[in-house]
């Protein structure tokens, strides 16, 4: 009974600015992030007390470099403070603290949190029970909104637009998050053309494909990088890792490692005008001497992550940004997400939501589709 009352209160109560998946706002919004960022670039001076007397929690459960000093030195250049930790060892979660206790918790000392979990969904699964606003710092091999930004961000400062570009997505797009929220993003502006290129075996998911093809976006799967740098005029190549760590075995992960890498030789072929990004970290995917190429930006594009995410922290902050709902489907109790990897496996405490469609249901947390018999 006292489960169901809970349930209840995750599902009906206020909720916050959250940013779970960019989906959830709209175009309009995500360019106010992007403009904001660009003034914050020209002036950071500015927005040097702007969130004074605020204080941002960082809870990283995975390693990451760029995500969490980016949030944190942007929370910092606008005079606010962070509290955090970032290996899981070191907090309760070691002692089996749930994400609910956890969030909860943190949430009731800070003004925003800023969540990576190995787990998809686990940023949504935070927001529903968090006093405070709950960003996705990436969850699990799903989605990377702030990540896009950054991207945005990027192309917005060295291409001048974010619609009718070609772009060329290159590695990793099935475990790749910051692939997946790339493509629901960019394929939301007019004119905007992919090229996906990888391995059959890391293609992109089927659901993200039916998000291109639901907005009539047109794309090519290929699995040749030359191919692509070539032949397609692309505006921007996007180069991802091999997400190692999602593999389930170290021979899946041996058979797709090494497979493409774009050199000095490559980038001769390719057009004058395409840019190179990367999320970052690189294996060895780029090179290193295409570092000192003019089109390489991925340097930048890292750099531009601490202005986005200045911009992104005052946005939600200073409520410019709506608020969501956090689950708008059915509960189904008896019907159990298939993915292994979705946060549902770990914090049962969850109500099971999903989008049914006839009789197939897509999990709320992490997008995975049932088929109900
Ligand atoms: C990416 C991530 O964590 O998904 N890194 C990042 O946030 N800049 C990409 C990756 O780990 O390969």
């Amino acid at each position: 009974m006292r489960i169901r009352k809970a349930r209840k209160e995750m599902t009906t109560r206020e909720t916050f600015s959250n940013l779970i998946d960019l989906d959830s706002y709209s175009p309009d919004e995500w360019n106010m992030i992007v403009e904001l960022a660009q003034q914050i670039q020209k002036n950071p001076a500015l927005y040097r007390s702007r969130c004074s007397g605020k204080i941002m929690g960082t809870l990283f459960y995975e390693p990451s470099t760029r995500t969490q000093m980016s949030f944190q030195t942007a929370m910092l250049r606008l005079g606010g403070t962070i509290i955090g930790f970032d290996n899981p060892s070191t907090s309760s979660v070691s002692k089996g603290e749930n994400i609910k206790d956890t969030t909860k918790i943190v949430s009731s000392y800070a003004d925003i949190l800023v969540m990576r979990n190995p787990y998809e969904g686990s940023a949504k699964a935070a927001a529903l029970t968090a006093d405070c606003p709950v960003v996705n710092a990436g969850d699990g091999g799903h989605l990377h909104p702030t990540q896009t930004l950054t991207d945005m961000l990027t192309l917005k400062n060295e291409k001048g637009r974010l619609d009718h570009l070609k772009i060329g997505l290159c590695g990793d797009l099935r475990y790749g998050r910051t692939v997946h929220s790339q493509l629901k993003a960019l394929s939301r502006y007019e004119g905007n053309e992919f090229i996906l290129i990888s391995t059959p075996e890391l293609a992109l998911p089927s659901y993200i494909k039916d998000v291109l093809n639901a907005r009539g976006c047109t794309y090519k799967e290929i699995y040749s990088l030359d191919e692509a740098i070539t032949g397609e005029s692309l505006d921007m190549l996007y180069m991802t890792r091999i997400q190692k760590e999602r593999f389930s075995s170290e021979e899946e992960y041996n058979r797709q490692k090494d497979v493409f890498r774009l050199d000095t030789e490559k980038m001769k072929k390719a057009p004058k005008d395409m840019i190179v990004m990367h999320p970052l970290p690189r294996v060895d995917e780029i090179a290193m001497d295409v570092d000192d190429d003019p089109r390489a930006m991925y340097f930048t594009q890292a750099k531009n992550g601490m202005f986005v995410r200045m911009a992104l922290i005052i946005s939600v902050l200073e409520g410019r940004l709506g608020a969501p709902k956090l689950l708008t489907g059915t509960i189904k109790d008896d019907v159990e997400c298939t993915n292994p990897k979705c946060i549902t496996k770990t914090e049962h405490y969850l109500p099971h939501s999903f989008k049914v469609q006839g009789d197939i249901c897509e999990c709320e947390y992490c997008d995975e589709r049932i088929l109900l018999d």
